[in-house]
């Protein structure tokens, strides 16, 4: 396989092959992504919750996502890695967006980095394109923003929500995202903004007709069961298999068929043995 790169995912998009990208969070989860095929490894600050075990994404700290970047980065080759800029890292003005993103490139070994929102974040992602960091946009359902929003829910339904999320994703192109996430929208939308646009979408919970779609691990792998959004759809089921190996293991040693004497332990020469008793 080869390099994918932002010219790889143009050509896909305008070639009309679908983009699959995927979340990791650390080294064996960037692997699989490099080694079965992805083509957008994402560093979703999604980390928070399924990771990390924060109620939110607000709680993410820069610091801990680049931790978290360097181990992804350090499995994967093949995809494209973006991560996400963390809550907070690109609201204080242009000099410390500048500082945070080039931290995220630097140590965390990340290619490019998204974030959230429309017309109000076209500077900073003109400041940081112009300097060639690339960046992914972020549109519709903003998790950042789950308290100013009143919760998940799906955005753009009625005809003045839709129109400004068009114009946003309008805006963003024009600044110079390589590509745009759409989360949670109605189908329509996604489709009429695919169309409107030049460089690829990727959605969840934006229907069938982008460019790409992305998930998060968690939620294809099934390694736990919490809440789960109408968009997502299980791909495998790790809980159980955890589940399995751990009640197996825990069983084993107190019924101590665990550990084998012959086959998973280390024997000693007997003449040896005699000198040391
Ligand atoms: O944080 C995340 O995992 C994301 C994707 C699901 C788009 O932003
Ligand atoms: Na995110």
């Amino acid at each position: 396989r080869k390099k994918v790169t932002i010219q790889t995912l143009q050509t896909m998009r305008d070639t009309n092959r679908p983009i699959a990208m995927l979340t990791a969070y650390d080294y064996p989860t960037g692997r699989a992504c490099d080694l079965h095929g992805i083509d957008i490894t994402l560093v979703g600050d999604s980390l928070a919750q399924v990771c990390l075990g924060y109620d939110s994404t607000t709680s993410l700290t820069l610091d801990e996502m680049i931790h978290h970047c360097r181990a992804v980065a350090r499995g994967s080759k093949n995809p494209l890695l973006v991560a996400d800029m963390p809550y907070g890292t690109y609201h204080t003005g242009g000099d410390d967006t500048v500082r945070n993103a080039i931290r995220m490139v630097r140590e965390g070994g990340v290619e490019a980095v998204k974030m959230e929102g429309g017309s109000e974040v076209v500077d900073i992602i003109r400041r940081l394109t112009s300097f060639g960091v690339p960046v992914m946009g972020h549109v519709g359902l903003l998790p950042q923003r789950h308290t100013a929003l009143s919760g998940y829910r799906v955005q753009g339904k009625d005809a003045r929500g839709a129109v400004g999320l068009v114009r946003n994703a309008l805006e963003l192109e024009k600044a110079g995202v390589f590509s745009i996430v759409l989360e949670a929208i109605p189908h329509r939308l996604g489709e009429l903004i695919t169309r409107r646009l030049s460089v690829p979408t990727i959605g969840i919970g934006a229907g069938p007709y982008t460019s790409g779609q992305v998930l998060v691990w968690d939620d294809v792998m099934g390694t736990w069961s919490g809440h789960q959004a109408k968009f997502v759809r299980r791909f495998a089921d790790v809980q159980s298999e955890a589940k399995r190996g751990v009640t197996g293991y825990a069983a084993a040693v107190r019924e101590r068929s665990f550990p084998d004497v012959e086959a998973e332990s280390y024997p000693m020469d007997d003449l040896e043995w005699q000198q040391v008793i």
